[in-house]
């Protein structure tokens, strides 16, 4: 089974084989080196490379380690962000062009698919959201009317394919929905056979422009943790977050999404998706994977470090699905973490801040796999051409440098006081923290905060809780066994290793005193 970011399997992990390669990449000049193998990165790459460029990937874990392994692939161009929204905040023939964007994402998976016939499971097929309030009537209402302005058609229903009361209800045809990992890996080998070059287990360290001694022009040194220099023309963080400091971490909030898989009595799985109008609301989809059916039903976000209790968060869920369907077993429980974006729109372009060359793609909320797409049209026409017809909708410098930033980290990095090594014994901590096999806190020992796992066997794992990025203390999640960071969203194993950004750096380990 591929590895994910979290401890509990997603449905997809065991579709897959690790991909079969070299590991290494040739000591040369590469158009472009793109961070991050999930479908974003992956997606980027094999447009490049089929466009006649030489593309480099490093994934720092494998690939689709991130999100990719943990959505639950809703190909819909009915985004989170309702069309009002965006009609509000970016005008109508923005709106437009992001209804045109999504419309095009799905078309390219599309293609890809049919080009390679990956067989993925995708299929199109209609969506529905319904109101079950007069609150929510009216926002269905709005949500209608925008999306004529915008030409995406929608039209009343009176039934929906799920078993739960609602008084008004939309169709939405022509959506989609499909394996996500199982594409990604074969648009991966799609990509090598290109010729392209992709490493797993290479975290990017950092990058800095120097001029190139032969041409006499800006190149981008991309240096690793595995102490490779890597040179390139362009460069593009698609790490779901950049790494570092950056405006956009003032701008896009982590949020954990939960998801579960279960089996129903065979005539029980809805062929379409669908969506309450709750909040956070719930998402109810079925995939069949090897001949086998399974309804994937999702919900109860909360930002991510702000919900003590995780575990209670699959329990809602459960109690929730177990209501309205019919359910025979769970077979899967998993969550994953997604960026909302402040103004409702992705930052899509050139990296805030950077100089030029250097690109990204994040803030993509709940509508990850349509992002993924629109990033990749967008992105590979503006390193290909220098233009896009999306430039400026989605372009991250939209966000302007926010007052009192520098003032942000210093506030940050009084959060939590580091703890000096070995001022501790283990039966200290043991009598202190009281912690149940398999638990895990952060426990304050003499005015110095300590993250604190006792794992199955009774082992005790022991790190300072300052998260590495900007100093916030992290916060212990039961369900995924991480410890996450309230921030920024960074997120960490029980030894401190980096599993997800903006961090960098590993939680540091406390040595304890000899008792
Ligand atoms: Fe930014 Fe932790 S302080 S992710």
């Amino acid at each position: 089974m591929i590895k994910r970011d979290g401890a509990l399997p997603s449905l997809w992990q065991q579709t897959v084989n690790p991909l079969d390669i070299s590991n290494t990449a040739p000591d040369t000049k590469y158009d472009v080196i793109i961070v991050g193998a999930g479908i974003t990165g992956i997606s980027l790459a094999h447009r490049l490379q089929s466009a006649g460029l030489q593309c480099l990937v490093l994934e720092a874990h494998s690939c689709c380690f991130g999100t990719t392994g943990g959505t639950t692939a809703h190909l819909n161009t009915l985004l989170d962000t309702p069309y009002t929204t965006i009609i509000k905040n970016f005008g109508e023939e923005n709106a437009k062009l992001v209804a045109q964007g999504v419309k095009e994402a799905v078309h390219n998976i599309e293609k890809n698919i049919e080009k390679y016939q990956i067989a993925c499971g995708f299929e199109r097929t209609a969506a529905y959201l319904f109101a079950q309030d007069d609150d929510q009537q009216k926002e269905l209402q709005d949500i209608v009317e925008s999306c004529e302005k915008v030409s995406v058609p929608v039209h009343y229903t009176n039934t929906i394919p799920v078993n739960i009361p609602f008084i008004k209800a939309i169709e939405i045809p022509s959506q989609a929905k499909f394996s996500p990992v199982k594409y990604v890996y074969e648009l991966a080998k799609a990509f090598i056979d290109a010729g392209g070059q992709l490493i797993e287990q290479t975290a990017v360290v950092t990058h800095a422009h120097r001029t190139d001694e032969v041409t006499s022009e800006e190149i981008i040194e991309v240096q690793t943790d595995t102490d490779l220099t890597y040179v390139t023309n362009a460069l593009v963080y698609a790490t779901h977050i950049p790494p570092g400091v950056n405006v956009l971490h003032l701008r896009c909030a982590p949020y954990r999404s939960y998801a579960m898989a279960v089996k129903l009595p065979l005539d029980n799985y809805p062929a379409e998706l669908c969506y309450d109008m709750v909040d956070p609301y719930h998402y109810y989809r079925t995939q069949v994977i090897d001949g086998e059916p399974y309804f994937i039903a999702g919900g109860e976000d909360h930002k991510t470090g702000h919900e003590e209790n995780t575990t209670a968060c699959f329990n809602r869920l459960e109690a929730h699905v177990r209501k309205y369907f019919n359910v025979e077993s769970i077979t899967h429980k998993w969550s994953s973490q997604y960026y909302e974006p402040a103004d409702g729109l992705p930052y899509i372009g050139e990296l805030p801040g950077a100089r030029p060359n250097v690109f990204v793609a994040t803030g993509y909320g709940g509508n990850g796999m349509v992002y993924s797409q629109v990033a990749t049209i967008l992105l590979s026409d503006l390193i290909l051409t220098g233009a896009s017809a999306y430039k400026d909708v989605f372009d991250p410098n939209r966000v302007k440098p926010v007052a009192g930033f520098a003032n942000f980290i210093k506030e940050n990095a009084d959060v939590v006081k580091n703890l000096v090594s070995g001022l501790v014994t283990r039966d200290q901590l043991e009598s202190l923290s009281d912690l149940a096999h398999g638990d895990g806190k952060v426990v304050v020992f003499d005015k110095h905060k300590i993250a604190l796992y006792k794992d199955p066997e009774g082992n005790l794992h022991v790190l300072n809780p300052t998260c590495t990025h900007l100093k916030c203390g992290v916060t212990w999640n039961a369900a995924e066994l991480s410890w996450d960071c309230p921030c920024h969203g960074a997120r960490y194993s029980i030894d401190g290793d980096v599993l997800n950004g903006p961090a960098n750096m590993d939680l540091k380990k406390i040595d304890l005193k000899e008792d």
